[in-house]
């Protein structure tokens, strides 16, 4: 339901594409409140999901958890006649299932493999996916980090666009791309991301896959305070929301996909959740991936920042490791008048 349409505020956006340069005053005119795409919005909102992840198969089939939904890595599951299929497919029967691809590489140089394209949909089809996501991106992680001053420019909004294109041609639904996590701002970009992000799904009908803690690890390396960043986001494009966990190496925020979430990306939870409407959301833990139940009680910790939250759902786990190491980045950012 739309009961106002946020109004952009240009000189501000323009502002978040450079470092340090940021203004304090709010990037709307008025707060939008939950709406979505006429084009997303069949894309349900599923609860609070995990990974599905290998360590997990046997308990999930013979213990059916009550978890909301799954998120599935397709690359996992695409052999045609594997056991890891076979478990994809017996999940999908009891849960909403998402797959979110690493391969399409919509930002490379090379086109998207058409071999890849046809099995992604083919699974996609089995497991009636609610929808397909990938990351904003070549298809080699380290090449993300290294191009993100390219991705911010007309140009490359132009090659990205006309291959989203293709891509939900090949796919027949629309894509949901995901905010890169970048280890340093770009003084040359043309466009913030948010702008980026916000012309690419006018221009093409895509979703928006909105990763927090990348949000928060891009902001403080690249020197823009993510409430301003949060308040350009497109918000009737979000489908989905990532949460995950970061580490400060010393010069810089990285999102490890390890470890609990730092309560510094709750917060910036908190007002994405509301402000998307309460889109479905999804905890990324991928190194040291503990037991099930630890799992899904770290993504039940987004609970105590819904409304009528309370810090007792926090309660579940225990303390954050590496809770310092974030109030250390941002301590040291600080200096650099970014908080
Ligand atoms: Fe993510």
């Amino acid at each position: 339901m739309l009961a106002g349409r946020a109004v952009p505020n240009r000189d501000l956006d323009k502002s978040l594409g450079r470092r340090g340069n940021v203004e304090s005053k709010p990037l709307f005119l008025t707060v939008p409140e939950p709406w979505r795409s006429p084009a997303l919005a069949e894309f349900p909102s599923l609860g609070l999901g995990v990974a599905l992840r290998e360590p997990h198969f046997e308990q999930i089939l013979t213990q059916w958890p009550a978890i909301d939904w799954f998120e599935a890595t397709p690359e996992n599951h695409l052999g045609p006649a594997t056991v890891a299929r076979a478990v994809l497919r017996r999940v999908a029967e009891r849960y909403p299932v998402a797959l979110h691809s690493v391969s399409i590489g919509i930002s490379g140089l090379a086109e998207p493999r058409r071999t890849y394209l046809q099995a992604l949909k083919q699974l996609a089809d089995e497991v009636k996916a609610v929808w397909i996501s990938d990351h904003l991106g070549p298809r080699d992680r380290l090449a993300a980090d290294e191009t993100r001053v390219a991705f911010l420019d007309e140009d490359l909004l132009a090659r990205t666009c006309a291959r989203v294109r293709r891509v939900q041609d090949a796919l027949e639904r629309p894509l949901v791309l995901e905010n890169p996590s970048s280890v340093a701002g770009s003084q040359q970009a043309t466009m913030s991301e948010p702008e980026f992000l916000r012309c690419l799904c006018e221009e093409t009908d895509c979703g928006l896959l909105l990763d927090v803690a990348n949000v928060y690890a891009s902001c403080l390396n690249g020197g823009v305070d993510p409430r301003l960043y949060l308040d350009a986001v497109p918000w009737e494009r979000v489908v989905q929301l990532h949460v995950g966990g970061l580490e400060w190496s010393g010069r810089q925020v990285v999102d490890t996909h390890e470890g609990p979430v730092d309560v510094a990306v709750w917060e910036l939870f908190r007002t994405a959740w509301r402000r998307s409407g309460g889109a479905s959301t999804s905890l990324e833990w991928d190194g040291a991936v503990p037991a099930l139940p630890r799992l899904h009680a770290e993504v039940l910790r987004a609970r105590a920042y819904m409304p009528g939250g309370s810090a007792s759902d926090e309660g579940l786990v225990e303390r954050r490791r590496g809770e310092g190491d974030l109030v250390a980045a941002q301590a040291h950012l600080a200096t650099k008048s970014v908080l």
